[in-house]
């Protein structure tokens, strides 16, 4: 049976991979455990990038204890299930606890027992354009996905929410919305790459968590874009390569913000600001699309 390559599955309205929509019942019962730390983004956000630093703070800065495992062990993805090769339910059910769990899942998928637990999560977004550049090259790399096509027509996609893990558009809102009744810190990937100390001093306070000076200046420095570039524990080439080809474009691609300038015509760009507004219209919720 084909496995890559194979068009997403609508599940209660949001495209997910088959595989996941095949087994969808488990991950709506996943059991989240009161200490569990989530980490919710749609894709390409930053996800990465804050599960470094939190299992850095975890781990009281301590190099080689994050080096133990590839961060996708370190911070199973909940809801990727890959048959004979990974499943990140399994995972979690294998970790100790204090849990990091990563998800992609727009907010009104999450499995309840997050809520029901009042677990804290950590949310990142990051700008439109940004996003769906580094998407399209994650799909080309990454064979979990459909062929994306000419970045003229992925665009349209993305666009249209007919990508993995649903609308851009849903997604960020629908965080930024739940983060005023529950335990939510709201993060900006562009603010991140601005000041990351900032940043990481709000994690620390949302995790109620004290580190000495020269902890976070290396928190700082190994959670640096180069850094997480050359180390084989965070830059994904521990993944199988049957899955991922990093030839095609690594994972640890540019990590700026802004690169989305030398893709977009000005044609897509005007288009894509017209049914920005529309869709973005009556939020509170604000982007940065360069720094
Ligand atoms: S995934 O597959 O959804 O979990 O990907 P995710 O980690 O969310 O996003 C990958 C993009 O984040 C960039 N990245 C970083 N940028 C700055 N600093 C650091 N440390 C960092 N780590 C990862 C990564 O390069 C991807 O963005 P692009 O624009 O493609 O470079």
């Amino acid at each position: 049976e084909k496995m890559y390559r194979r068009e997403l599955e609508n599940v209660h309205g949001v495209p997910l991979f088959w595989s996941t929509a095949e087994v969808w019942d488990q991950v709506e019962n996943f059991q989240a455990k009161p200490d569990d730390l989530l980490i919710a983004t749609y894709p390409k956000s930053g996800t990465t990038w804050i599960s470094e630093i939190v299992d850095m703070i975890y781990n009281n800065g301590d190099v080689e204890k994050c080096k133990r495992d590839a961060i996708f062990n370190r911070v199973p993805f909940m809801e990727l299930i890959i048959p004979g090769k990974i499943n990140g339910l399994e995972l979690l059910a294998q970790i100790p606890s204090p849990r990091l769990v990563k998800t992609h899942l727009p907010v009104q998928l999450l499995p309840v027992s997050f809520w029901e637990n009042n677990c804290k999560i950590i949310y990142v977004a990051r700008n439109a354009k940004d996003v769906a550049v580094s998407y399209f090259h994650f799909y080309q790399m990454a064979k979990m996905h459909p062929e994306p096509g000419t970045w003229d027509e992925y665009l349209e996609k993305f666009i249209a929410g007919k990508v993995a893990f649903g609308s851009w558009y849903d997604h960020v809102k629908g965080w930024w919305e739940k983060r005023k009744e529950k335990r939510i810190l709201y993060l900006f990937y562009e603010d991140m790459k601005e000041d990351p100390e900032c940043e990481i001093r709000k994690v620390l306070h949302f995790l109620e968590k004290d580190l000495k000076e020269e902890v976070l200046k290396k928190i700082l420095q190994h959670t640096s874009f180069q850094e997480m570039k050359k180390n084989p524990t965070t830059n994904y080439t521990m993944m199988a390569s049957s899955g991922m080809d990093h030839n095609v474009s690594p994972f640890m691609r540019k990590g700026i913000a802004g690169d989305w300038k030398n893709h977009f015509t000005e044609a897509q760009n005007k288009a894509f600001d017209a049914d920005y507004e529309e869709k973005m219209k009556g939020s509170t919720l604000q982007f940065r699309v360069e720094i």
